[in-house]
């Protein structure tokens, strides 16, 4: 020791003064580094540098995990039964010091005319004027796997079992929380905005109908889906990120119709994933960073990579109709990447996150410039574009047309419908005009060649079957214009829109270097937006425009509109346009109450049916189930959990939680059985990295009961026997 301490100081005087002249330089580079930073923060290009004031929020929206059907596949034999992963809501608010946008992506298979004006409504009753139909936009990821019942039109109404207000509350409370936290912390910050191609992520599910399109369009495309994910990347004066918003356009169903879980599904999941490395050591739906994923032109794009084929013979489907030579449609299904669903959940949505994480790390491209909102409603029943001297076209009277209830490949229908039909089927159509009546003559000829099944814009009873009245918006960033879509608008489609709000954009010098996104299941739903021509293939989504074969015109129209009045600051000037109607009276709800609940003789609820094993590996799957009451009992749910899974810790003596109902580990089931008397099986997938410990699994949930004839609700917990979790296996 003595001999090394002598050496150390034995420096000569050469290598004191290297010694110094080297520390004087390392101040100096460190000074003019400094200088630099301090320079390209503060001074920017000025004034557009001016930092934005930027709030991000998100709160739980998942609504009773319970009986209502889930929204997407309209299979009504798919009601939710527990919960694979939470829903929620996130908002980002921008303010430039004059204006105000809001962007809301939440967890939902579509906004609804109804969810968005009664969120409207609530922001009205807490900030006044400050957001309003043209500043706010509310776009749904499109999962299929949430619970429905928070629509006001009779398909949707008859297809989720009514207006259900137990559904709709915690989407309306989700969303406007999520906002108020946005608006609780906004801050001064900066954004900046990246993009970069996804590769084995999407497939286009209807090739026939994207062929159709000129060949002279086609080549100018590599694709036959958009790969792009483009991002926007939020951070504070200091350059810490503060959250993220991304778009990428695939369907969110890598979880198909036999799930019966509420889920987030793919893109979901992709916000898990980010918001989890963001948020070290929070649990999931917890933490500052905020990172949401909004869905885009996915009208016509699968995440079921491996394509479509008949499950019984191992053929491929007929290219035009989906159709398997034995079994039809039904026996044609879209499958992949991964082994099961929740695998290509899985799958999706880490290829999502992990190209959103990376564009995000290396975003560099500034934001700079004012923000405008511009937002119209439209009467879609009677548009009429000119569109050469002496042409013009018009849309229709909303109608669906036989392929809608052939469904798609990604969940096809029960029936004997197929993808493609031009003409319609007898049988189908005597059924439907004895039910419903027939379509008029006039709407027959307006949506050639669609054959009408549905003609909803003529269905009334007992409220109108489909909206006539829409939204079109824009929101602009700076250089960067969201266009908020009411429905899901195909790859083509999407394509020639957002040429047509950057043309329009950049006619005006601000505005040059715009780029456009397009915010798909915004607002308003009204099913799907194909171009002209896949319109004339009549597979599903064809026979799903609902407003006829000119309704990509339309809109066109509507948002060069909207993007005109932008560019030349002239968005006041915008005729509002009829306002949607908001019902009262007639909506129907075909949700019983959800009754008393049993319990086995001689149990209690919470007690354990089915007990864990003493020790398990990381990789297994715990299982444990308990004698449970209906969630629906559980009233709002938000912010609160089923389950918990829960580590003892030994230094403190006291069990933590490490996973909730929102974790991705874990699984949550509710089986319901006849007699009134269900059961919870709570699954936890145990994953690689999980600490060897001692753990226990716990249910919470209320039961109700009859007092006399007086329903009582009552709350109950149980408890798993404490389990081993052991990297090594030892038998004992
Ligand atoms: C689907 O199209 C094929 C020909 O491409 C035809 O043979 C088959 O009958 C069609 N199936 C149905 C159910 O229409
Ligand atoms: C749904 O996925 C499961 C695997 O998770 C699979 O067994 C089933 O066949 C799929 N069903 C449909 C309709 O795609
Ligand atoms: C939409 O326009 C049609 C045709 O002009 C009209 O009959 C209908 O009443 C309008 N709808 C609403 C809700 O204003
Ligand atoms: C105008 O448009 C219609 C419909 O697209 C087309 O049939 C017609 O040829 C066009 N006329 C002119 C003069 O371009
Ligand atoms: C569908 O089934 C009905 C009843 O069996 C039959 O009359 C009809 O022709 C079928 N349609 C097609 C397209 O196969
Ligand atoms: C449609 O037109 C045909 C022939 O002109 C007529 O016989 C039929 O009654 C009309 N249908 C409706 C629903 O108006
Ligand atoms: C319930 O408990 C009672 C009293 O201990 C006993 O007599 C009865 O057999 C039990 N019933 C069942 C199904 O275990
Ligand atoms: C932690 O506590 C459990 C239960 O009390 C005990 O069996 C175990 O040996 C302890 N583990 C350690 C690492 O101290
Ligand atoms: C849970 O409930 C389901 C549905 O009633 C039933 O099939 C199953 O056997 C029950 N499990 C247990 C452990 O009681």
């Amino acid at each position: 020791m003595a001999s090394r301490k002598s050496a150390c100081c034995r420096l000569s005087a050469l290598e004191v003064t290297l010694v110094v002249l080297f520390i004087t330089m390392t101040t100096v580079c460190v000074t003019l580094i400094a200088l630099m930073v301090t320079w390209s923060t503060h001074t920017g290009p000025a004034p557009e540098g001016k930092p934005y004031l930027i709030g991000v929020g998100r709160a739980d929206c998942t609504g009773p995990p319970a009986d209502i059907p889930l929204m997407g596949y309209a299979n009504p034999q798919q009601t939710a039964a527990g919960i694979h992963t939470r829903l929620y809501s996130r908002a980002f608010i921008i303010d430039d010091g004059r204006r105000r946008v809001v962007f809301v992506t939440a967890d939902v298979g579509m906004m609804s005319q109804r969810l968005r004006l009664e969120v409207l409504q609530a922001l009205k009753v807490k900030y006044g004027d400050l957001y309003r139909r043209d500043n706010v936009v509310l776009s749904g990821t499109h999962t299929h796997c949430g619970p429905g019942g928070y629509f006001q039109y009779t398909l949707f109404m008859i297809s989720s079992s009514g207006y259900i207000k137990a559904s709709i509350e915690p989407l309306v409370n989700g969303i406007v929380k999520s906002i108020d936290i946005a608006h609780s912390t906004m801050r001064p910050g900066r954004i900046y905005r990246g993009s970069g191609e996804l590769g084995d992520s999407s497939l286009n599910r209807s090739p026939q109908s994207y062929l159709n399109n000129p060949a002279a369009e086609r080549h100018r495309y590599r694709w036959s889906t958009d790969k792009e994910v483009v991002v926007l990347k939020f951070t504070d004066l200091d350059g810490d990120g503060i959250g993220m918003l991304s778009w990428f356009a695939v369907h969110a169903v890598s979880m198909n119709y036999t799930n019966r879980m509420v889920s987030s599904d793919n893109m979901g999941y992709a916000s898990y994933l980010l918001e989890r490395d963001k948020n070290p050591g929070e649990l999931p739906g917890q933490g500052g960073f905020v990172a949401g994923f909004s869905s885009s032109n996915l009208g016509d794009v699968s995440p079921n990579t491996r394509g479509p084929h008949c499950v019984n013979s191992g053929l491929s489907c007929d290219y035009l109709n989906s159709s398997c030579p034995v079994g039809g449609t039904k026996m044609c299904k879209a499958f992949g990447p991964g082994d099961d669903m929740f695998d290509s959940t899985r799958i999706i949505g880490h290829n999502i996150y992990r190209k959103a994480k990376e564009i995000y790390a290396s975003a560099a491209q500034q934001v700079t410039g004012s923000l405008q909102s511009a937002h119209q409603w439209v009467n879609m029943t009677d548009v009429t574009v000119q569109v050469n001297d002496t042409h013009t076209v018009t849309t229709c009277k909303p109608a669906l047309g036989h392929s809608f209830a052939a469904g798609t490949t990604d969940g096809g229908g029960d029936l004997n419908f197929t993808q493609g039909a031009v003409e319609g089927d007898p049988f189908w159509d005597g059924i439907r005009d004895t039910l419903v009546g027939e379509p008029s003559n006039q709407t027959q000829e307006c949506h050639r060649p669609k054959p009408i099944l549905f003609s909803t814009g003529e269905m009334n009873w007992p409220l109108p079957w489909h909206p006539q009245i829409v939204d079109v918006q824009i929101i602009t960033i700076g250089s960067v214009a969201i266009v908020a879509v009411p429905g899901e608008i195909t790859t083509m489609s999407g394509r020639r829109l957002r040429e047509a709000v950057k043309q329009e954009l950049r006619s005006e010098g601000a505005f040059r270097d715009s780029v456009v996104v397009i915010a798909g299941l915004s607002n308003v739903y009204t099913h799907y937006i194909t171009t002209y021509e896949e319109y004339q293939v009549q597979r599903y989504e064809g026979a799903s425009t609902i407003y006829g074969p000119h309704t990509l015109t339309a809109y066109l129209h509507k948002y060069r509109g909207l993007a005109r009045a932008i560019a030349q600051d002239r968005v006041s000037e915008l005729p509002v346009g009829p306002e949607p109607p908001f019902f009262q009276e007639n909506l129907i709800n075909l949700l019983p109450a959800a009754p008393v609940d049993r319990k086995p003789e001689n149990t209690s609820f919470g007690d354990v049916l089915e007990q864990v094993y003493p020790v398990y590996r990381p990789g297994d799957v715990v299982s444990v189930t308990f004698v449970a009451g209906n969630p629906r009992h559980s009233g709002d749910i938000r912010d609160k959990t089923f389950v918990t899974v829960e580590i003892y810790d030994n230094r403190t003596e006291t069990w933590e939680v490490v996973h909730t109902d929102a974790s991705w580990e874990t699984r949550f089931h509710w089986l319901k059985g006849s007699n009134r008397q269900s059961n919870s099986t709570v699954e936890w997938h145990i994953p690689p990295a999980a600490p060897s410990g001692f753990y226990r699994i716990r249910h919470f949930g209320h039961y109700k009961q009859m007092k006399g004839l007086r329903p009582v609700i009552t709350p109950y917990g149980g408890s798993s026997d404490v389990f081993r979790v052991a990297a090594s296996f030892y038998y004992q």
